[in-house]
C-alpha cells in the first residue's frame, strides 16, 4: 500500500554498525510513495557509502554544515523540509549530543533547529543502551517531544545478544507511518476479527474456507497507525502479526464468539472480517477416523451467528459485518444490514479482484 505518498522523511545516519541496512528502509520507504534526503555523519560513512544513499533516493547526500551554496545554510533548509526526521541508527554519541544541545555537525545541528516531529531509533552494545548516561539522556530527549523506538534484543556485532539491535524496517516504517497518521481512534478498543475458523471433524481434519486473513489484519494495522487499542481476534494464517495489536488466535465459530464477547462490554468498535463457518460437524470424533470408515454421513449444525448475537446485545458500540455474496449483492447486504442491527456493512463477491486469497 502508498502509505507515504509525497510523504518527505529526512534520514540522519549515525556511526552505528546498522548503518549499513539502512538502504532497505530507503528502498521501502521509496516503495511506498515516499521522498528521502539523507544527512551522513563521518563515522557512518564508515558503515554506509554516499554513493550508496544517492544512488537510492536520487538526492545529494548532506554531510557538511559549512556546504554553503548560493546563501543557501544546509541545517536550517533541511531542519524545514521534512514530514519526519528520523535518526537510524542513533549512536549514544549522537543521543548525547542531541540530549544536551551540542550542535558540531549537520545531523545535530538539524536535530537542533528543526520543529517538525522527530524519530530516533537507538541501535548500539546492550551495556551502552542501558548505560545510565544513555537512558537519561533518551529521558531528556522524550520530554522534548521526540519520539523513541526501542531497540531490539537479539544478536548484536561482534558476536553478544543483548537489547541493542535496530528494529525491523518493517517496524521502523510503521512508527514513521504512525507518528504521521491522523489519530482519529486514540483511547478508542477496536475488537477485529480476521481470517478462516476451522470445524474439526476428528482431531486432523476440519471444514474451513480459503479465507487468508489479510482484510482483517490490514484493518488492524491501520486502527493501530490511527491511535487505537486494537484487539485483533483471528483464526489460524501465516501472516505476520501487525505490530501494536493484541492478538489471540482461535479455532472454530464458537471460540472466536468466547473471545468476542470477552471483549464486547467496553469496546468502541466491533469489525467483523473473519470468514466464520456456518456449519460445523455436530459431533467431533476423538480418534482420527480410519480410511476404510470413510463410508459415513456427516451431520452438520449450524455455528452460532456471532454478528446476529452481538447485534442484538449492542448498546453505544458500533458494529462492521462483511459478507460475501454471490447474487443480489446491494439487496442481500441491505436486508443483513438491518436483520443483524449493524452500522455498517461491506459486501464483496468472490472474484479475481476480491473476496478469497486476492489483494483486495
Ligand atoms: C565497528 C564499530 C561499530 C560501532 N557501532 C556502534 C553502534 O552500533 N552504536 C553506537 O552507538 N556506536 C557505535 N560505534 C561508535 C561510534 O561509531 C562512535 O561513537 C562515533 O563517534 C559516532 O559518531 P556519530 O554519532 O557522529 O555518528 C561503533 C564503532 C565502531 C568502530
Amino acid at each position: 500500500m502508498k502509505s507515504l505518498i509525497n510523504k518527505k522523511i529526512l534520514l540522519g545516519i549515525t556511526g552505528g554498525i546498522a548503518a549499513y541496512k539502512i538502504p532497505f528502509l530507503i528502498r521501502d520507504i521509496i516503495k511506498k510513495g515516499g521522498l528521502v534526503k539523507c544527512i551522513l555523519t563521518e563515522a557512518g560513512k564508515e558503515f554506509v557509502t554516499p554513493t550508496a544513499l544517492k544512488t537510492l533516493t536520487k538526492q545529494k547526500v548532506y554531510m557538511d554544515e559549512f556546504d554553503i551554496e548560493e546563501g543557501v545554510i544546509p541545517h536550517t533548509t533541511l531542519s524545514k523540509w521534512p514530514d519526519v526526521f528520523v535518526i537510524a541508527p542513533a549512536t549514544a554519541n549522537t543521543i548525547s549530543k542531541l540530549a544536551n544541545g551540542i550542535a558540531d555537525n549537520l545531523l545535530t545541528l538539524v536535530g537542533l533547529d528543526t520543529r517538525k516531529p522527530v524519530l530516533i531509533v537507538p541501535s548500539m552494545h546492550e551495556n551502552m543502551y542501558n548505560n545510565e548516561i544513555t537512558q537519561k539522556n533518551l529521558e531528556i530527549l522524550k520530554r522534548r517531544g521526540f519520539n523513541i523506538l526501542e531497540p531490539e534484543e537479539g544478536e548484536l556485532a561482534g558476536g553478544d545478544r543483548g537489547k541493542g539491535r535496530l528494529p525491523e524496517i518493517e517496524r521502523i516504517v510503521f512508527e514513521i507511518e504512525k507518528i504521521l497518521e491522523k489519530k482519529d481512534f486514540l483511547n478508542k478498543k477496536i475488537v477485529v476479527t480476521a481470517g478462516a475458523t476451522r470445524e474439526y471433524l476428528d482431531p486432523v481434519r476440519f471444514i474451513s474456507n480459503p479465507s487468508t486473513g489479510r482484510m482483517g489484519f490490514s484493518l488492524a494495522r491501520e486502527a493501530s497507525l490511527r491511535g487505537g487499542n486494537v484487539v485483533l481476534i483471528s483464526g489460524k494464517t501465516e501472516l505476520k502479526l501487525p505490530y501494536g495489536v493484541d492478538f489471540i488466535e482461535v479455532d472454530s465459530a464458537k471460540d472466536m464468539k468466547t473471545e468476542v464477547f470477552k471483549h464486547f462490554d467496553d469496546l468502541d468498535y466491533l469489525i467483523m472480517a473473519a470468514a466464520v463457518s456456518d456449519f460445523s460437524p455436530s459431533s467431533v470424533v476423538q480418534e482420527k477416523i480410519k480410511k476404510d470408515s470413510f463410508n459415513f454421513t456427516l451431520s452438520l449444525s449450524q455455528t452460532p451467528d456471532i454478528l446476529n448475537e452481538v447485534g442484538e446485545k449492542k448498546k453505544n458500540q458500533k458494529l462492521v459485518g462483511f459478507a460475501l455474496e454471490t447474487e443480489n449483492l446491494l439487496e442481500n447486504g441491505y436486508r443483513k444490514l438491518k436483520e443483524k442491527n449493524l452500522d455498517m456493512i461491506v459486501i464483496n463477491e468472490p472474484t479475481e479482484t476480491s473476496g478469497f486469497e486476492v489483494e483486495t
